[in-house]
């Protein structure tokens, strides 16, 4: 369904806000009170002090009776909608809460957007204009925010509803003012990310019958010759040839064949002492397998490959962006599933690697496609690797569907990803790495087991990807609780978040500037 992430156009206007002619202007409402101003007394503290974000005085001059009527507060997500607003071109004035002015960022202007655009399609509102709010944010942070969180909100997962209400935006006009050339370059860096947000939400959403391993690589082949990328996909027989018997062990149980997907960026001009790899969880669907989970929830496993997705989404926007670094991204993709070929508890597997795994739980299948996926990236000449994976239900229990979960085998490499996190407005949580932990991953009869401990499981999967990151600099993201949102928030529709991808994206900008 790839051509809906496509649908919306994105233009900028260096009009004053009050000038552009549009069905809605969008603008920002910051509350200005402070709790510990001085000098006042505290009813006065606590009050909002409502401000439109503009320098155009135009616009607070039309909303001024509502603003005075107590009505507006700027508390975040708020929506005031007013029509025939004096004194502007445009037909509705929309008054968008953005919380409070002090704590106000860019990753506030990015959900905003996304609120916008969910409100007003809903009212059948097909284009509008959204001012940046240049008396918070510079003015390209802005533009690009308002484009990437615009985009992200556009989505919808329910295209395979024959009655689906067409409600969308076609057009979205960029309300800036500053140097031409840098807004333009700020609109097409938050385009070509938002887009592929969606591009990897679309690929997670697909259900498994629709996004098979085979599937899953023809759609990363079709991307990887749109945009210029190396692609390589390896089937059963290579994946053989590789010795990886952990993700074989995995792959043996289906009649689906596997997939190891390749997507190779080389740009010239890149350091030689730096090849980034990108590694992908990408099970389209696991039952569990011989270990099979209960029925209620199943249906929710076919978004096992949100990681495996996130990293093919990333290198969408890499090929587009051209930071000059050397990127690898691997995807294993398989199903997890119970048969007479699967592979059962007590088995033992060799990993690529030469290490031996006791497999006490056939569902602790995502470990061990990653562990064969790292070993070959280490082959590859990767000098940092990168992880994502919905690995655990443990790493819900531990930090719900706010944070995801993140480990880091170095802390510089942590540093630089805690960075891109800021930058990317995504939550994840650092847990650790201790040496403690490595009792958990013993096993009676090999190397190592891939489960069998109950307490701090997001850690025990962690602990048993280090076996083979190695001395590698190495970074884990478990997306298990974020990669889905279990309800509608005001900026982004239920399902798929696109979780990962946005912080990937910068992390290997950083790199490349
Ligand atoms: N794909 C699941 C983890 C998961 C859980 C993803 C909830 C999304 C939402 C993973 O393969 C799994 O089954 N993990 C087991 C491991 C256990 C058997 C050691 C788990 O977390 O229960
Ligand atoms: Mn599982
Ligand atoms: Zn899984």
């Amino acid at each position: 369904m790839d051509t809906e992430i496509l649908a919306m156009n994105t233009n900028l206007s260096s009009s004053v806000p009050s000038a552009v002619e549009s069905e809605c202007l969008v603008v920002v409402v910051l509350d200005q009170s402070e709790k510990d101003q001085a000098g006042k007394d505290q009813a006065d503290k606590d009050k909002p002090a409502p401000a439109v974000a503009t320098s155009d005085a135009a616009v607070p001059a039309a909303a001024k009776d509502v603003i005075a009527s107590g009505e507006v507060t700027g508390k975040i997500f708020e929506t005031t909608l007013l029509h025939h607003p004096a004194g502007l071109k445009a037909k509705r004035l929309l008054l968008l809460g953005g919380g409070k002015a002090k704590t106000f960022t860019a990753s506030e202007l990015r959900k905003l957007a996304g609120a916008a655009v969910r409100t007003l399609k809903a009212k059948s509102i097909c284009s509008f204009a959204f001012a940046v709010p240049e008396t918070a944010v510079p003015a390209a942070d802005g533009v690009r925010a308002i484009v990437e969180g615009a985009l992200i909100g556009s989505f919808e997962p329910d295209y395979y509803k024959s009655d689906k209400k067409d409600q969308r935006i076609d057009s979205l006009t960029i309300v800036a003012q500053g140097d031409a050339k840098g807004l333009q370059s700020a609109l097409d860096t938050g385009r070509i990310v938002g887009e592929s947000q969606n591009f990897a939400r679309d690929l997670v959403n697909e259900p498994s019958n629709r996004m098979t391993p085979t599937m899953l690589a023809d759609r990363a082949r079709k991307m990887a010759s749109e945009v210029g990328l190396g692609c390589e996909i390896l089937g059963p027989d290579k994946i053989k040839d590789l010795k990886m018997g952990a993700f074989w062990g995995v792959a043996q149980g289906s009649e689906e064949p596997p997939a190891l997907i390749v997507l190779r960026y080389n740009p010239a001009g890149a350091p030689a002492n730096v090849h980034l790899g990108l590694v992908g969880k990408g099970i389209t669907f696991d039952t569990g397998g011989i270990s099979i989970k209960p029925a209620d929830g199943m249906e929710k496993m076919k978004y096992d490959m949100a990681g495996g997705a996130a990293m093919i989404g990333t290198m969408r926007a890499i090929a587009l962006l051209k930071p000059k670094v050397k990127v690898t991204a691997i995807i294993l993709a398989t199903e997890n599933m119970p048969s007479g070929k699967a592979q059962k508890p007590g088995d033992v597997q060799i990993a690529m690697s030469g290490k031996s795994i006791e497999i006490i739980n056939t569902d602790a299948e995502g470990r061990l496609v990653l562990a064969d996926g790292l070993t070959y990236a280490r082959q590859l000449g990767c000098t940092h690797l990168v992880d994502a994976a919905t690995l655990t239900g443990a790493v819900v229990v531990a930090l719900g569907y706010v944070n995801a979960g993140i480990f880091a085998s170095d802390d510089q490499m942590y540093d630089r990803f805690a960075q891109a996190l800021k930058q990317a407005g995504e939550k994840m949580w650092r847990l650790p790495l201790d040496e403690e932990y490595k009792d958990l991953i013993k096993s009676n009869i090999a190397d190592m087991a891939n489960a069998g401990v109950r307490w701090g499981g997001a850690i025990f999967a962690a602990m048993f990807l280090k076996e083979f990151a190695e001395d590698t600099p190495w970074i884990h993201l478990d997306i298990a609780g974020t990669a889905w949102m279990e309800e509608q928030k005001p900026w982004i529709a239920k399902g798929p978040s696109g979780i990962a991808l946005r912080s990937l994206v910068e992390f290997v900008k950083g790199w490349g500037a």
